[in-house]
């Protein structure tokens, strides 16, 4: 099997050493690629440092293009990145296919969102001492980002932190999760067909213990992290005058009130606490059920759940694959265990197979069990019943983690009302808390993290605002 290189500065590279990455499944061999050197770290940097201000002034048209072709051509390749992302992360082959769909969108979006990226003048003659003056007001990249990814979407979460930064003209360093780096590998190698210059991209598959270098490097200002919150927290710690964004987890609730329509909630529900075997920070987690509604929503809920495909990720019909790895699954294992020794009944699921946990539903789970208030990362839900929409929404808040919440009802009044007082970053009516379009502003509060992906976000997020005064105008 060839030995992906990784890519320097936007070239091909190879270190010394190589790693392994294995399928989830059955721990075959995916591929193998080669690990940088620290000199050839150090030449990373380096050249992403010396060409910032060449990369920030950038004309439009270039950065547009350039992120454009790599749209396309991550279409052309669909089939084989798919492919590629199901045997090293082990997600079903339709979800990797989503996964690609969207990756293709997230920088289409981005071309768009550069040639929108304009600034704007403010007039300042609203007061008599500022007669004759204008502002015009621009936004500057920080400078090279530096961007460590997860392995749940090893290709979409490196597209939202790569896209933005060459939208504002900021060159990026992407440090890949170690079990998912050859899907980031091949976006370098679309990238290496564009025009950018020389130093605007390097992708560094290195170990998780040589981060720290890259984290503390000065030449890097941005850090840009989505992962789990204790290491989010220790990177924002370890480096508090950078400009850091954290992506962090969720315990995600889906509240189903009494007016919902029950059998498109149990459907979504399903699915959505499911997918991916819930390693998304948006999975469904916790489900917050009016009582009035909760025997009809389970009786619902439970057939829906038992007809999740569950098993090769490579077969069409999957609909829920392995974990990440076998100790994933077994830390998830455990956790169901801990909550059924304090109280929890198992209405579904509870068992493992390798690195496979079959779709898991919990009740009466007691609120200090870790699949209640942490971020499970597995294919499991608890139920919970709250006897009004009052109850309902304070249980969504009762949680570290404020990223995303799902509600379904048809009140307008309820809606507005979950806007108002569900303390996340998104609140998506009608549907699961999974939900995200990757144009819009995604990000959490509380301890699900600092800043807000999403193109135009990211790319506000990436910069800061610059004012030039223009003095003795006649407007
Ligand atoms: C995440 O796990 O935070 C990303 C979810 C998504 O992009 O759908």
């Amino acid at each position: 099997m060839d030995v992906r290189t990784f890519w320097l500065a936007g070239r091909a590279a190879t270190g010394e050493t190589e790693l392994t990455v294995t399928n989830p499944l059955d721990g075959r061999e995916v591929g193998r690629h080669s690990v940088p050197t620290d000199a050839q770290v150090e030449e990373a940097v380096a050249a992403a440092h010396a060409v910032a201000k060449e990369a920030a002034a950038l004309p439009v048209h270039v950065r547009a293009e350039a992120l454009a072709h790599v749209s396309r051509r991550i279409a052309e390749r669909a089939e084989e990145i798919a492919q590629l992302i199901t045997a090293e992360n082990g997600k079903p082959i339709v979800w990797a296919r989503g996964e690609v769909s969207r990756a293709v969108a997230t920088f289409r979006f981005a071309a768009e969102e550069a040639r929108r990226w304009s600034g704007g003048v403010q007039r300042l003659d609203t007061e008599p001492a500022a007669a004759g003056r204008l502002a015009y007001v621009t936004r500057v990249p920080y400078g090279p980002v530096l961007a460590i990814t997860p392995f749940n979407f090893p290709l979409n979460l490196v597209a939202h932190k790569v896209a933005p930064a060459i939208a504002v003209g900021a060159p990026v360093i992407v440090k890949p999760a170690p079990a998912t780096p050859l899907s980031s590998l091949l976006l370098g190698e679309i990238l290496a067909e564009t025009d950018l210059p020389e130093g605007m991209f390097s992708v560094l598959p290195v170990e998780n213990d040589r981060a720290s270098g890259l984290v503390r490097d000065p030449r890097l200002p941005v850090v840009s992290f989505t992962g789990s919150a204790p290491v989010g927290y220790a990177i924002a710690d370890q480096v508090p005058r950078k400009h850091v964004t954290l992506e962090l987890g969720g315990n995600a609730a889906a509240v189903v009130l009494a007016d919902a329509d029950l059998d498109w909630a149990a459907q979504r529900v399903a699915l959505y606490s499911n997918y991916q075997a819930g390693q998304s920070c948006i999975a469904v987690q916790r489900v917050i059920v009016e009582e009035p509604v909760y025997d009809a929503f389970v009786e619902r809920l439970l057939p829906a759940v038992s007809a999740l495909v569950t098993g090769d990720p490579a077969d069409e019909k999957t609909q829920v694959g392995p974990l990440v790895s076998q100790a994933a699954a077994e830390r998830v294992e455990q956790w169901v265990r801990e909550a059924v020794e304090a109280g929890a009944k198992v209405l579904a699921g509870g068992t493992r197979e390798g690195a496979t946990v079959a779709p898991t539903v919990l009740t009466d789970v007691p609120r200090e069990a870790k699949v209640a208030c942490e971020e499970v990362f597995g294919p499991v839900m608890i139920l919970q019943r709250a006897a009004s929409i009052d109850e309902a929404y304070a249980m969504v808040n009762d949680s570290n983690y404020g990223l995303q919440a799902g509600v379904f009802t048809r009140s307008l009044d309820a809606a507005f009302r979950a806007n108002r007082e569900l303390e996340v970053g998104g609140v998506i009516i009608g549907d699961v808390p999974s939900y995200r379009a990757d144009q819009m502003p995604y990000g959490g509060v509380k301890d699900s993290g600092i800043g807000r992906e999403g193109l135009h976000s990211a790319m506000e997020d990436l910069t800061y605002e610059k004012v030039m005064v223009l003095t003795g105008l006649t407007l």
